[in-house]
């Protein structure tokens, strides 16, 4: 076993019950923040320390991942983007009781607060890197469709607008049309992962948006013609 993969069977050995165990606690019918996500991110987040190899934190990055959405408002709610620095606040009262090591509280804080996009935190630990890209890998590719037009069926948002369904004759909204977000977001934040392994992944999924987004278009202006 490698020293990183250690690091992390340790981690998982540690916190992985009791994580599970609050975040099954403070579920909501938020599809694009059931369970799932949680387990997706941290694999993600496993698949990058294990491939980049460095000295990571085992207890900060495990829980980081697992509450980072810990306080989770809805994408319209005026204080979303104050949403990870209130999980970060969250994470201490859930972890205190727990044991975790109270030295590495702040460096946990700034792990969870730094992972959202809204926030607009630079993550500057090795972990708070990993946690954003781990999220942001939810972002782009297969499961980024998925989550978006769930989040426009919560919102009651349109998938698509018919009449322009690129935004090649207007400016795009993604708080109108759900396939706007993929020519607003998706681009920033497939070229703003901070690991290698991060790039290189969201570079792979985002070919695979870029093939949807054009499929999409076909199909909607066969439909308009
Ligand atoms: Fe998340």
């Amino acid at each position: 076993m490698t020293d990183v993969t250690s690091v992390l069977v340790l981690a998982e050995n540690r916190w992985l019950a009791p994580l599970q165990a609050i975040i099954r606690e403070h579920l909501d019918d938020d599809p694009s923040h059931d369970f799932s996500h949680f387990c997706r991110v941290w694999n993600n987040a496993k698949l990058i320390a294990g491939s980049e190899a460095k000295p990571v934190d085992g207890d900060i990055l495990i829980c980081a991942v697992w509450l980072h959405d810990i306080v989770n408002l809805p994408k319209d709610h005026p204080e979303v983007h104050l949403a990870s620095r209130y999980s970060g606040e969250k994470a201490v009262q859930l972890l205190a009781p727990l044991a975790f090591p109270p030295e590495k509280f702040e460096a946990l804080k700034h792990a969870i607060a730094a992972h959202s996009y809204s926030a607009k935190i630079t993550p500057q630990s090795y972990e708070a890197k990993i946690v954003q890209d781990a999220d942001r890998l939810e972002s782009v590719g297969a499961i980024a469709i998925a989550r978006t037009f769930a989040s426009c069926g919560t919102l009651r948002r349109a998938l698509v607008d018919v009449a322009d369904p690129l935004a090649e004759q207007r400016a795009p909204n993604n708080a109108l049309y759900g396939v706007d977000l993929f020519l607003t977001r998706m681009p920033i934040v497939a070229a703003g992962m901070q690991t290698l392994t991060g790039q290189r992944v969201a570079a792979e999924r985002f070919e695979f948006n870029r093939q949807f987004c054009a499929q999409i278009a076909k199909e909607v202006r066969g439909l308009t013609l």
